[in-house]
């Protein structure tokens, strides 16, 4: 079996080395190409019984892979890397190759659509991304566009589709976008924010004009990610990054409210499977209730919650992703195995848990120590799921 296999040994072939047989099942219409080896993922997030639980790593790829840093010096720059779909299929891939992973996410980032809407966008070393031209005022909200995501933006399911074919049904290929609330944080503020001075003041002072911007961030991402199912993408994550900076009124009308309409928009049904979706509100903690009620079938839960607790306070609801503080990972490997075993044990029994961190993994950790949590998964967590 390929995922009993350990990553890493095969050299990743070029794109078009490999012959691709679409044989199509009898009477079924599906194809070959949607058959999948390990579909532990999409098994738990529909809270499906495993023998094991899924785990994938927020930002897997990235720069904590010497692999990554290489092909991200070729590409020049950040944006380039998001643009070639050949160069994001193969960095996608890379964590993938390397460790014994249960799901690739595509290598892009949420801010792909204010790129496209004409924002700017771009990144200062060591200072993390900026807009050039961010929209503060009712004239530039009013005129900014929808971009068409098969155009535009054509780039992300060009980037899907190749990944498919090279991922050949060895796992399922997750798809993303940012939260309407998330992506606006940036398209107003311009960067990276801690106190998001400017949009709350919009938030307060001028509340139906947000609403406007929302509506079109919410148009915007439902068409992108509805571009990335019909490419292939067999799952999708909405990074709910910044809904934790607002206070609880404002959580439900400025974030969860456009995170529902965009959810709602969305296609759940492809090449015969149903679409998850994994929404995750970054210390969204205390609103889980709410969030379990957003049409979401899981949510992401950073290391400030107890999955154990969540779990009593959401249900049969949804399912749940998470949570290892992204830190445990500087720890020693027989630390980060003790860790995995507590999170597991959080969890307890039964299906419904995919493993994650609880948020991106940092690019100073060593790929080793990320080993150490993925094999701690494998062996530990069959445990969790014996049939009685
Ligand atoms: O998970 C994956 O492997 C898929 C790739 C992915 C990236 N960004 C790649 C990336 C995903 C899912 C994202 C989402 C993203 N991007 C979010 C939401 C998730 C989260 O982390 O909260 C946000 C807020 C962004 C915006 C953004 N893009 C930031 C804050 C940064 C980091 C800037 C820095 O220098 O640390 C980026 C750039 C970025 N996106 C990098 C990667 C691998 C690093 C850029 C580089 O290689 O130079």
């Amino acid at each position: 079996m390929r995922i009993a296999e350990r990553a890493g040994a095969q050299p990743m072939p070029r794109h078009g080395a490999r012959v691709l047989h679409y044989a199509v099942f009898p009477y079924s219409g599906i194809t070959a190409l949607s058959q999948l080896d390990n579909d532990l993922l999409l098994r738990a997030l529909n809270r499906e019984p495993v023998p094991r639980t899924p785990v994938w790593i927020m930002r897997q790829a990235g720069r904590y892979l010497p692999e990554y840093r290489r092909i991200r010096e070729q590409a020049g720059s950040f944006m380039a890397l998001c643009q070639n779909p050949e160069l994001a299929c193969q960095v996608t891939l890379q964590p993938v190759e390397r460790f014994r992973l249960d799901a690739a996410i595509l290598f892009s980032d949420i801010l792909t659509i204010p790129e496209a809407m004409g924002l700017g966008l771009y990144f200062e070393p060591g200072e993390g991304p900026r807009l050039k031209h961010p929209v503060r005022d009712e004239r530039a909200i009013d005129q900014l566009p929808v971009p068409d995501a098969r155009d535009e933006l054509g780039y992300v399911p060009d980037a899907i589709r190749l990944t498919r074919r090279e991922l050949q049904g060895r796992v399922p290929l997750i798809g993303f976008a940012g939260s309407p609330w998330t992506l606006a944080t940036y398209m107003v503020e311009g960067e990276s924010s801690r106190e998001f001075r400017r949009i709350k003041t919009l938030l307060y002072d001028r509340p139906e004009l947000l609403h406007r911007l929302l509506s079109k961030a919410a148009d915007s991402i439902t068409d992108y990610l509805n571009a990335q199912t019909e490419a292939g993408a067999q799952a999708l994550m909405i990074f709910d990054t910044w809904g934790g900076a607002l206070s609880h009124e404002a959580y439900h009308a400025f974030s969860l409210a456009y995170a529902k309409r965009v959810i709602k928009g969305l296609t759940r049904q492809r090449e015969g499977r149903h679409i998850p979706v994994i929404f995750f509100t970054k210390n969204g903690g205390l609103w889980l209730e709410a969030m379990a009620d957003s049409g979401a079938d899981a949510l992401g839960l950073d290391w400030s919650t107890s999955l154990g607790e969540a779990r009593q306070r959401v249900g049969e609801r949804v399912a749940l992703q998470g949570n290892l503080d992204p830190c445990a990972l500087y720890a020693r490997p027989e630390t980060i195995r003790t860790e995995v075993a507590r999170t597991l044990a959080d969890y307890g029994t039964g299906p419904g848990h995919v493993f994650n961190l609880g948020h991106g993994v940092h690019p100073e950790i060593q790929p080793d120590h990320v080993d150490a949590m993925i094999e701690a998964v494998h062996e530990l967590s069959p445990a969790h799921h014996e049939q009685r």
